[in-house]
């Protein structure tokens, strides 16, 4: 075998998946997916693929989802509802081989060998392959592919066959997936396509290059069009053939850009390296982001695997070099959600961003920048100032959320988070805030930070309306807990809202005192007057809390507590989500929340938990939460952590571990990338207690009774860091940047370049 082809030995780097099977193939695809933050890509096997869909008596349903995505590139389907969603575009890597005419097909029974392997650490999904032809005829093989990690721009695939027989014909096909693309073709000529998206207009270039040695020799292919290549020769038994093949992938936005030159220019560089070279440079991205971003855990590989799989998807995720895009909830491993950007990225993404990849963090919270126009209109429409970030946005900031799906009977329900789930606005301002705190970086703050902070804050002063009561309302909205709809002052929302409209007042007041020039400029150009500000004032200490001094409990929201206690436990271990089990009507009048709710407010605001009452608030909650959401059991993770109970924490992030980890056919339109966050959040601001505050950084461990370890590191202020704790003490060594202070269990310590301190717990 190849070294190339070998995957990483050590312990707890790769994922291996033998064998096909029509039920879960969708689920692996997207678990093994590969990605670099533009071009995503399922794990579907390349070779001997045969059709992708199967059909029982009755109906047809797709066994496996071949399909590649652009970060960006949105259109409007001809579906109703009609929302943007990702177009794919081309499928590169489908093989095709023949025997004496007769394909070579993995269908169950035909598949001798079949397994593929994700190598997390190499960033390089791996396979291996036996298959026969229906004459029995038998030939072995391995795959290398990969979406490069130092050229964004750059995928490539080599395959290995060693032939097992003797004087037959073969012919090998390489082709892109050219049918059904749903984009205006453009130019296909000299091994280079161009198409647009019908509606939004935007280009997408795909260059290919492909290469088959036999036995070292180069073998001419038949060339019957662009993009495709046919290779013919006799076999001789143990002859080895190589495919090698590039394809060089750019978006282009504008109606007037041609986004060829660019792909063309990245197929020359990219063949003038040579596989070897390519694979060598993505490795070397790869291992600097693992330096950066990796968590070891020593004494649970359990969690280790956990995390190493959540970092794969996070990093593959995003690309620090596009402010025009964001991540979907799905990241590009699939098409749930159309790839809609939701709060998923600012609450449950961000925080690994920031402490891991700056300049990541900067390039998603620059698209909500970028996108601001339309959470203004958004809150225009609803009759609210300021600015309204879309529940679900694509690539303008429009409102894309669906206004109904088809239900399990095949009835339109109808989808109201779109009009009501206002949360995200604070959400978003909270990113922008917690990235500024963390690195000091005033230009983003002066350019983009401080503008979506006081538009988002004056959206909810105009949003919390003063009753007769002297309180100011937020009503009609939908929470974290999407179970119930339409209430009326969530805890969360208004908590968060609150919180947004002070860091608005502090924003101004801050503008004023340090960048005169920029605050003048803002003023005038958002027309925000002082009678503004106080407006502002009074809706920080007017808004409803739902805060009962008496119990320590802050009420989900007004009247959740009047609502049918249902024991969740009873359902313990029954399929399917406890909306389906009690019905949609009873969930919405019982206290059954869908995920992390009043207990995401622990994880964000601890502050406002007074005394004892964060505990209080997650011993009540936590036991009426049903987990409906992939979002929920790392939040709860987090607060377990955060509140000291190492136990339940370590149980709440096996839980989220074992989402998208683990067999699960719901992984089967990508990956809950939400929830992979959360476990990274759950594992350093948890139980590492981490807190990257403006001041200095902060670090309070409380490792679960079984690790023996937890390391990572993070940066802060120009600086990076590597914290290592153990059940015994925490070691600090600042790696790069000046000297600063750090507050390490407690103990404030000065750390100096190069030097590591440490403290005992
Ligand atoms: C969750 C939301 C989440 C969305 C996308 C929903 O099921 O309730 O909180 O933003 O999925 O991941």
């Amino acid at each position: 075998m190849l070294k190339a082809m070998m995957p990483t030995q050590e312990p707890g780097w790769t994922l291996v998946h033998e064998g096909y099977n029509v039920l879960t193939e969708n689920a692996v695809e997207s678990r093994f997916a590969l990605g670099n933050g533009f071009i995503g890509m399922r794990a579907a096997r390349s070779v001997s693929r045969g059709p992708t869909w199967t059909s029982w008596l009755g109906y047809i349903r797709w066994a496996s989802w071949p399909r590649c995505y652009l970060a960006g590139l949105f259109d409007v389907p001809n579906t109703v509802p009609p929302v943007p969603a990702l177009v794919p575009i081309a499928d590169w890597s489908r093989v095709r081989v023949l025997v004496d005419g007769e394909s070579l097909l993995a269908r169950d029974s035909d598949a001798i060998v079949a397994s593929r392997t994700l190598d997390m650490r190499r960033g390089v999904l791996l396979g291996a392959w036996t298959d026969r032809t229906p004459a029995g005829v038998a030939a072995t093989g391995q795959e290398l592919r990969l979406l490069s990690l130092a050229d964004r721009s750059v995928g490539m695939q080599v395959q290995r066959a060693v032939l097992g027989f003797d004087g037959a014909e073969v012919q090998v096909e390489a082709s892109f997936g050219l049918a059904g693309l749903g984009m205006d073709p453009v130019t296909l000529h000299d091994d280079l396509g161009v198409w647009r998206t019908e509606g939004t207009r935007k280009a997408v270039a795909m260059a290919g290059a492909a290469t088959l040695h036999v036995d070292g020799k180069v073998v001419p292919p038949e060339r019957p069009f662009p993009l495709r290549w046919v290779w013919r020769f006799r076999s001789r038994a143990g002859q080895v053939a190589e495919l090698d093949r590039f394809v060089a992938v750019t978006r282009a936005d504008a109606a007037n850009e041609d986004p060829a030159p660019a792909a063309r220019a990245a197929m020359a560089r990219t063949r003038a390296l040579g596989w070897r070279a390519v694979l060598a440079q993505h490795e070397a991205a790869w291992q600097a982001r693992w330096d950066e971003g990796g968590v070891t855990i020593a004494g649970d590989d359990e969690a280790q695997r956990a995390l190493r799989f959540a970092i794969y998807h996070l990093t593959s995720a995003v690309n620090p070099n596009d402010e025009r895009v964001s991540i979907g909830a799905r990241g590009l491993t699939g098409d749930a959600y159309f790839g809609h950007v939701f709060w998923d990225t600012e609450i449950y993404l961000l925080p690994f961003y920031v402490a891991t990849w700056p300049e990541a963090a900067r390039a998603l919270l620059m698209y909500r920048f970028h996108t601001l126009n339309g959470a203004r209109a958004k809150a225009a429409k609803g009759g609210w100032k300021g600015a309204l970030y879309p529940w679900e946005s694509a690539d303008t900031g429009e409102e894309t959320t669906p206004d109904s799906v088809l239900g399990p009977n095949g009835q339109p329900v109808e989808i109201l988070t779109g009009k009501m789930e206002h949360h995200i606005s604070a959400d978003v301002s909270y990113a922008v805030w917690q990235y500024w705190l963390a690195t000091g970086d005033d230009d983003f703050f002066l350019r983009a930070g401080a503008e979506i902070v006081l538009e988002t804050a004056r959206f909810w002063a105009s949003r919390a309306v003063a009753e007769a009561d002297g309180q100011r309302h937020i009503r009609h909205v939908i929470g974290p807990d999407e179970y119930h709809e339409d209430v009326d002052d969530n805890a969360f929302t208004n908590m968060m809202a609150r919180w947004n409209i002070a860091r608005g007042l502090e924003t101004a007041a801050l503008l004023d005192a340090r960048w005169p020039d920029r605050a003048a400029a803002l003023r005038e150009s958002l027309a925000l007057h002082d009678a503004e500000l106080s407006d502002w004032h009074d809706a920080t200490v007017r808004i409803a809390t739902g805060f009962d001094p008496a119990s320590g409990l802050f009420e989900e929201f007004a009247g959740f507590h009047a609502l049918e206690p249902v024991d969740l436990a009873a359902f313990a271990g029954q399929p399917g989500p406890i909306d389906m089990l009690i019905g949609r009507e009873r969930t919405q009048r019982s206290q059954v929340v869908k995920q992390a709710d009043v207990v995401a407010l622990i994880g964000l605001l601890p502050e406002v938990f007074p005394g004892d009452t964060a505990e209080r608030n997650f011993r009540h909650y936590a036991p009426r939460c049903a987990d409906g959401s992939s979002l929920s059991a790392s939040m709860h993770a987090l607060a377990a952590a955060r509140l000291g109970d190492t136990a339940m924490a370590l149980h709440y992030l096996r839980r989220g571990a074992a989402l998208d980890l683990d067999p699960d056919p719901q992984s089967a339109g990508g990956v809950r990338i939400a929830g992979l966050g959360g476990l990274w959040q759950a594992a350093v601001m948890g139980f590492g207690g981490l807190h990257l505050a403006a001041e200095r950084p902060r670090l309070a461990p409380r490792l679960p009774a079984e690790w023996r370890e937890l390391s990572f590191r993070a940066c802060w202020r120009g600086r990076r860091f590597a914290v290592r704790a153990t059940p015994a003490d925490l070691s600090v060594t600042l790696i790069a940047g000046a000297a600063m202070e750090i507050e390490m269990a407690g103990a404030v310590r000065r750390l100096d370049p190069g030097a590591t301190v440490t403290v005992k717990l």
